[in-house]
């Protein structure tokens, strides 16, 4: 990666600004060996669509295929490290006066890096709740029922996550919605800015004058809408916009 892709006005934006908001997609993670959401799936899934699976209407009709899927996307992340992009992400946060991280992905990466204050927008992959009642379910009695039924009412245990078609949680979109109108600049990082809420949060920000970055190998429906494109990969230019707005003081 060749700093000279980074602008300098960008790194001047960056070494000025009070508050900043990170929105990230699975693109953040890739380098840490999980692949994006539409990336083909590997393996025993590969002939499964992740969109026919992330959906009530797929957990209703086959909930042991989906309980598996996750249980499958459990453990490839746990043998998933977080990666420079990550690490970059937490030193950023620690030299700018605020940080929010706003996140899509469910994989925990961004805490296990040790990101603070992160918007996890469609929920977490560690942590199960039950289908009926909602409630977040940490442990059940050994079974071999696959899924497993909730200690307290019966009911199916599946993913805290957000489905397709489902919902987000009003508290944590509007937490995120603050957070966009009220920063002076956004990294999109890793995301392809296909689906909504999440894709329209830049926009929010840009509607009250903050400055857009993404962060990209591609081009995305944001691209033609940012004030900085930096075409590559997150764990290869979040670290050396990091190095050049803060140089690390020679040793
Ligand atoms: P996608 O798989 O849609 O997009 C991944 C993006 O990351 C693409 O734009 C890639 O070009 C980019 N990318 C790939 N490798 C990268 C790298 N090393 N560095 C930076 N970018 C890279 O994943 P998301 O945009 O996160 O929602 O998908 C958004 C949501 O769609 C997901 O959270 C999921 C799905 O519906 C739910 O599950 C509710």
């Amino acid at each position: 990666m060749n700093d000279n892709v980074i602008p300098a006005e960008l790194v001047e934006e960056l070494r000025t600004a009070q508050r900043v908001v990170v929105l990230t997609g699975a693109g953040t993670s890739a380098e840490s060996g999980v692949p994006t959401f539409r990336d083909a799936q590997t393996g025993l899934w590969a002939r499964y669509d992740p969109t026919e699976l992330a959906t009530p209407e797929a957990f209703r009709r086959n909930p042991r295929l989906v309980w598996e899927w996750y249980t499958w996307r459990r453990e490839l992340v746990a043998k998933a490290a977080p990666n420079p992009g990550h690490l970059a992400l937490v030193q950023m946060q620690a030299r700018v006066p605020e940080l929010t991280l706003i996140t899509q992905n469910i994989d925990g990466l961004h805490q296990r890096a040790g990101s603070q204050q992160i918007i996890e927008l469609h929920g977490n992959l560690a942590r199960t709740k039950c289908a009926d009642n909602g409630y977040l379910v940490e442990s059940w009695p050994p079974t071999e029922e696959v899924p497993p039924h909730c200690p307290r009412c019966g009911g199916l245990l599946r993913p805290d996550v957000v489905w397709f078609g489902e919902p987000l949680s009003k508290k944590t979109l509007l937490q995120a919605i603050t957070a966009v109108r009220q920063c002076d600049l956004v990294f999109s990082v890793g995301t392809s800015s296909l689906v909504h809420p999440a894709a329209s949060l830049p926009f929010e920000a840009l509607e009250q004058g903050a400055k857009l970055v993404e962060i990209n190998p591609d081009e995305t429906p944001l691209t033609p809408h940012v004030h900085f494109v930096l075409y590559g990969k997150a764990g290869e230019i979040l670290p050396t916009l990091v190095d050049l707005t803060w140089p690390q003081q020679k040793r």
